[in-house]
């Protein structure tokens, strides 16, 4: 069959046989995240007309303005995965804390946790730029048959057994990984189904793109300035192009496929960065791993770190290979 014409539900059937702990549970999870992300999709593609722009008025656990936006996309992720009983908790960026869920018969018999960041790049809502929803998988360490506990989301990168983003872009697209290469799909508005688009997605060993917010240039550390000189300079292969849309998913989305480097560092002001590991760099740095691409805090592998609080943050350099160990360079110095 032309790949062209493969629906993500069949993707998901026929590499079902690929999963290390193969029962369908995972499986059926994806689906749940396919369904809600349909969801989002049709609501921020409106956004315009209903009233769902804006402020919601509240701020999240880390001090943050909610969008309303934010709001509807947890709710119905959430909701997606809690109706469907299939995993035993989610933590979300927008939750105080995780969710402990029953399951069949409340017999907390779920194997599957999710974390996810249920709008990335919020702030872009209300000027129609592209958005994302960001996802990650693991499997439970606490017993069967008890409620969850935090040792089960506090597990580092490299436990994931699935991750993923959706992107609300010019077209919607589902990326993801289950540690077997990554593939993009493409939702058909028309339809309502996406399909393989994006076959064994790979990051170019090394690009001419950069993407970092320069605003916050006076409180980078001086590996990070120099870096950045270094991206300006005139060579025979630089300067290099500078692009920041300003959700992650996008800016990481793009540089996936022409190469480049994403950065968001620590700084004088915030000195863990701003992106969570958990929602937002873990994930991420699985897809990047898995396309062949690296992503580290700038000295250490993203996925080695061992996490000790949910909402933990921290500096992320991601993307081609070279680019990123050439940054890596600068922050030894
Ligand atoms: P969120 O909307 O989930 O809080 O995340 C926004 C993140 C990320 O998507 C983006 O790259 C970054 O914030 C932009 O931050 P700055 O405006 O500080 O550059
Ligand atoms: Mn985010
Ligand atoms: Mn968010």
């Amino acid at each position: 069959m032309n790949k062209k014409h493969i629906t993500l539900g069949e993707f998901i059937i026929d590499n079902q046989k690929h999963f290390k702990y193969s029962s369908g549970e995972l499986s059926r999870l994806i689906n749940s995240i396919r369904l809600a992300a349909k969801i989002v999709n049709h609501k921020v593609n409106k956004a315009g007309l209903v009233d769902i722009l804006g402020a919601a008025g509240e701020t999240n656990i880390q001090g943050e303005d909610q969008q309303k936006l934010d709001i509807y996309a947890n709710e119905v992720f959430k909701s997606a995965l809690i109706n469907r009983e299939i995993v035993c908790g989610i933590a979300s960026e927008e939750e105080d804390d995780f969710i402990i869920i029953q399951g069949k018969n409340n017999a907390h018999n779920n194997k599957y946790i999710v974390l996810m960041d249920p709008l990335d790049g919020s702030s872009n809502i209300d000027v129609n730029v592209s958005v994302g929803t960001i996802f990650s998988i693991y499997r439970r360490v606490t017993p069967l048959g008890m409620p969850v506990k935090k040792e089960d989301f506090l597990q580092k990168g490299s436990e994931q057994v699935a991750a993923g983003y959706i992107v609300y872009g010019t077209s919607t697209m589902l990326v993801y990984t289950a540690g077997h290469g990554v593939n993009g799909f493409t939702l058909n508005p028309a339809i309502g189904s996406f399909y393989l688009s994006h076959p064994n997605m790979q990051f170019p060993k090394t690009g001419n793109i950069f993407s970092i917010n320069e605003g916050n240039y006076a409180h980078f550390p001086q590996g990070v300035k120099n870096y950045i000189k270094y991206c300006q300079a005139e060579e025979e292969d630089r300067p290099y192009t500078f692009r920041y849309i300003g959700s992650m998913v996008s800016d990481f989305h793009r540089n996936m496929i022409r190469g480049g480097i994403y950065i968001y560092p620590s700084s004088s002001k915030a000195p863990k960065g701003k992106l969570r590991l958990l929602y937002e760099c873990n994930p991420i740095a699985f897809i990047t791993e898995q396309a062949g691409g690296k992503a580290t805090d700038g000295h250490q592998r993203i996925m080695d770190i061992q996490p000790t609080e949910l909402h933990e943050r921290v500096p992320i350099f991601c993307g081609s290979i070279k680019m990123v160990e050439k940054a890596e360079s600068f922050m030894k110095e």
